[in-house]
C-alpha cells in the first residue's frame, strides 16, 4: 500500500468547514485522512503501491500479463491510469486497463483478474486500487468533504501452486436505477466543462448520504447471506470481513443484521477515511501486516458504491 504523507485531521477540517471532530467520529468513525500533495496524481500513488506489491512477492514487472487499476479518480479519462503504471513499471509483456465501478471497482477488478487466471488467459495480474478523491471534493460541502481520503493498495494474483491462497468465489451486482445517489456530474459528455458547470461545483462529488446508507442496509445483508450460502460457507465460517471502509456505522449495521460480531470486521477507516477503490486493499494489507489475518483464514471482501454497484469476493489467504 501507499498513502500520501500529508495527514488531515478532523480538527484541521474544523478550520476549513462548519463541522466538528465529535460529529465526524460518531457518524463515520473517521479521525483523519491522507491528502495527496499538489504534484501527486492517482498514477503516482498506484505506481508506488505496485512497486511494494511486486517487491513483497519477489516478482519483476516483466512477469506480469495484465495491469488492472480500479479507480474513480483517474489522472485523465484517457489514457488510463493502468497504461501509465504499466509504462512506468516497464511491464513490457502486460496489457493495461482501468475499471470504474464506484467504490466497488477493486472487488470488480479482483474478480476479473481471478476469472482471467482461472480461464488460463493470464498467469500473473497486478490489481491496484488507487484514488486521489480529495482533488474532486467541494470543500464547502461538509456532507461530503469530511468523508474521503487518498491512497492506493495493490495485489498480485497468480496461479496458485496449492489449494490455499486463492480467490474461492465472487459475486458482482449493480442497481443502475440508483445512479443518482453518488455522482460526479460535470466535465464530460452529459455536462461538458463550462464556467457555469464549475460555478455550480458539478466537477465535484455529490452524494445522497442517507439514501446510500439505506440502500446498503437493505441490499447487503441478504446479498451476503446468499453469497456465503452459494460459496458453501456458513456466515460463522468467515474469519474476517473486510468491508469497503466508507464508515464504521455502515459496517456495524450490516453485520448486526447478519448477526455477525464486529470482532470479525477489519477496520482502518479511522486513519484513512473513505478511499473508495483503495479501501479494501488498504484494510487487507494492514490486517496482514498486523498479523490479524493469517494464512488459511477465509476472508470476505465486500464493497458498495456509485452505480449503485456492490460485490463480494471470498479469499483463502
Ligand atoms: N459536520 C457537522 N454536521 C453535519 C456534517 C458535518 N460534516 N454533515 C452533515 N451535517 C449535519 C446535516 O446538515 C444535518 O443537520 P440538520 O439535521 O440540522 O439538517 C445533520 O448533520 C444530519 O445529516 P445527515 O445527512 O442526516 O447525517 P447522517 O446521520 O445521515 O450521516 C453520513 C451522514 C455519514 C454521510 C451517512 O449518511 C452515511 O454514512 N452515508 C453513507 C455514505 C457512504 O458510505 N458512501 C459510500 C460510498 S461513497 C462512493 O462510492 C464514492
Amino acid at each position: 500500500m501507499y498513502v500520501p504523507e500529508k495527514v488531515l485531521t478532523n480538527k484541521d477540517l474544523e478550520k476549513i468547514v462548519d463541522t466538528n471532530d465529535e460529529w465526524i467520529r460518531t457518524r463515520t468513525g473517521i479521525v483523519e485522512r491522507r491528502v495527496a500533495s499538489d504534484d501527486q496524481v492517482t498514477s503516482d500513488l498506484a505506481y508506488l503501491a505496485a512497486l511494494e506489491a511486486l517487491r513483497s512477492c519477489s516478482l519483476s514487472p516483466k512477469d506480469l500479463d495484465m495491469v488492472i487499476v480500479a479507480t474513480n479518480t483517474p489522472d485523465t479519462i484517457f489514457p488510463s491510469v493502468a497504461a501509465k503504471v504499466q509504462g512506468r513499471l516497464a511491464a513490457t509483456k502486460a496489457g493495461a486497463s482501468d475499471i470504474q465501478s464506484g467504490c466497488t471497482s477493486s472487488v470488480y477488478a479482483l474478480t476479473y483478474a481471478a476469472a482471467g487466471i482461472a480461464s488460463f488467459l493470464w498467469e500473473r495480474v497486478l490489481v491496484i486500487g488507487a484514488e486521489v478523491l480529495t482533488r474532486l471534493l467541494n470543500w464547502e460541502d461538509r456532507s461530503t468533504c469530511v468523508l474521503f481520503g487518498d491512497g492506493a493498495g495493490a495485489v498480485v494474483l497468480g496461479v496458485s501452486p496449492d489449494d490455499k491462497n486463492r480467490v474461492i468465489s465472487a459475486s458482482l451486482r449493480s442497481d443502475g436505477t440508483k445512479s443518482d445517489l453518488i455522482i460526479l456530474p460535470g466535465g464530460l459528455v452529459e455536462c461538458p466543462a463550462s464556467v457555469e458547470m464549475i460555478e455550480k461545483k458539478l466537477h465535484t462529488i455529490h452524494m445522497k448520504g442517507n439514501d446510500v446508507f439505506k440502500f446498503v442496509n437493505k441490499e447487503l445483508p441478504p446479498f451476503l447471506s446468499e453469497f456465503c450460502d452459494e460459496s458453501g460457507l456458513a456466515l460463522d465460517d468467515v474469519d474476517w470481513w473486510i468491508f469497503h471502509q466508507a464508515n464504521y456505522r455502515i459496517v456495524e449495521s450490516v453485520l448486526r443484521r447478519l448477526d455477525v460480531s464486529m470482532d470479525k470486521a477489519i477496520l482502518n477507516v479511522d486513519k484513512y477515511g473513505n478511499t473508495s477503490s483503495a479501501s479494501v486493499f488498504l484494510a487487507f494489507h494492514e490486517a496482514k501486516a498486523e498479523g490479524k489475518v493469517k494464512r488459511g483464514d477465509k476472508v470476505v471482501m465486500v464493497s458498495f458504491g456509485s452505480g449503485m454497484t456492490y460485490g463480494a469476493t471470498l479469499i483463502e489467504v
